[in-house]
């Protein structure tokens, strides 16, 4: 699963630094092409030369090139990589990470990347029990990166408890089958909706809601890594697209939505309804701005189709529906209600009643309402790892 895959390994100034020579040595040997950074202290406990000659290429320490008027383009590297390792990453190194610190092509690399990040911490025990180490992991993990957790054993301080660099075996394994994960919507075509409709009352005026179309892009993208193909219908947002394998198809209404995925739909394998649908729209749209005249004003509204349900009705042997239901009260009872209703194999339950989950947040906290009674709730987390849960489900069921 490494074969021809394009890994950056970011080497910190740790003691274990000497392990990520047998890291670089086995990711090459699984076929993968391996690009090492190292920061500037990395050097003191190995040398350049030994991780250059086992990967076949220089390896990269400096934004600008010694002597040639030349910079290292941080930004390349960022989008070369299909995944970047941190293998030892330093107490100093996760700080500067989880707060946005750029002083080095390593932490450079780390913002401009867009591929998956692992970081293997390596530390001594103390160190990794700070309460500043513990919140800068937790906030790694809030934007997506993934953790390979250090081991327990004997430390270079000669104290014994948690804090050694995962084996590199260890590493090579998990990367192995993170990618396979990553490959396993190849050749699949998927229909994404995302974000808000905007219902027009007149010209200048429309109903509309908070989504800010982040879990469907992040779905999306997600997608798209995996391998699929990816049709994604967003009403109105300021996101765009990441991925040159999503085709996007902007629209306004909630009747514009409808008709665009009732058209893509018979062509998908997997469709994924996690756009915030009006469900009424002004039953006449008045042609020019209304005027202010009385001092109480109605608007008479009529439902909208029911995208998920229409789907539904037309889904196909092969074919896997997954809803969203977003629920302030009796959650998993209307959840399970719309899992039924509009026979979706899987509904993603939001409650907004949950810190950090719903509208406009990097991060979600949902649970997952199989059609087979399976029910699996998830831990706030960033919104790319929710995504990539539910792909997860999803693949299981096509
Ligand atoms: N949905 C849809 N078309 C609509 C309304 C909703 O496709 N006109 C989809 C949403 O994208 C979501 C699911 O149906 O995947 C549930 O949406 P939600 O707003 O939670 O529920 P509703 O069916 O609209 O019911 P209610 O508002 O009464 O909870």
């Amino acid at each position: 699963m490494l074969i021809n895959k394009h890994i950056l390994v970011g080497v910190c100034g740790s003691i274990a630094a000497y392990k990520s020579a047998l890291l670089v040595r086995l990711l090459v040997k699984a076929g993968a092409d391996v690009r090492v950074i190292m920061t500037p202290d990395a050097a003191a406990f190995i040398t350049p030369l030994t991780l250059s000659t086992l990967s076949k290429h220089p390896v990269l320490t400096n934004l600008v090139k010694n002597n040639e008027g030349e910079w290292n383009n941080h930004v390349d590297l960022g989008l070369w990589a299909d995944a970047l390792v941190i293998a030892p990453a330093t107490a100093n190194t996760l700080g500067k990470f989880a707060n946005g610190i750029c002083d080095n092509l390593l932490t450079a690399v780390y913002l401009s990347a867009r591929c998956q990040v692992y970081i293997a911490p390596a530390m001594d025990l103390d160190m990794l029990a700070h309460s500043s180490t513990k919140q800068n992991i937790q906030k790694l993990i809030s934007f997506g990166n993934t953790i390979i957790e250090p081991g327990f054993g004997e430390l270079a301080s000669g104290l014994v408890g948690e804090g050694r660099l995962a084996e590199p075996e260890e590493i090579v394994s998990f990367l192995a089958d993170k990618m396979a994960q990553s490959a396993d919507l190849m050749g699949k075509r998927v229909l994404i909706t995302a974000g808000p409709t905007y219902e027009a009352i007149d010209p200048v005026r429309f109903i509309g809601n908070h989504s800010s179309g982040k879990m469907g892009f992040a779905l999306a993208a997600a997608a798209a890594k995996r391998g699929a193909s990816v049709v994604l219908v967003a009403g109105p947002t300021s996101l765009v697209p990441s991925h040159p394998n999503i085709h996007l198809i902007p629209v306004v209404s909630a009747e514009e939505m409808f008709t665009a995925c009732v058209g893509e739909y018979g062509n998908c394998d997997l469709a994924i309804m996690s756009a915030a649908v009006a469900d009424y729209t002004p039953e006449h749209v008045a042609a020019s701005k209304i005027k202010k005249q009385e001092d109480t004003f109605t608007i008479s509204l009529t439902k909208t189709k029911d995208i998920l349900k229409e789907l539904g009705s037309r889904k196909k042997a092969g074919q896997v529906l997954i809803g969203f239901a977003l629920e302030t009260d009796n959650e998993l009872t209307n959840a399970q209600k719309k899992l039924v209703g509009k026979n979706a194999d899987l509904i993603v339950l939001n409650s907004l009643k949950d810190t950090g989950a719903g509208f406009g947040t990097d991060t979600n906290k949902v649970s997952l309402l199989s059609a087979n009674g399976d029910i699996q709730h998830l831990e706030l987390m960033a919104k790319n790892m929710v995504a990539n849960h539910i792909l997860t489900a999803a693949v299981k069921l096509l």
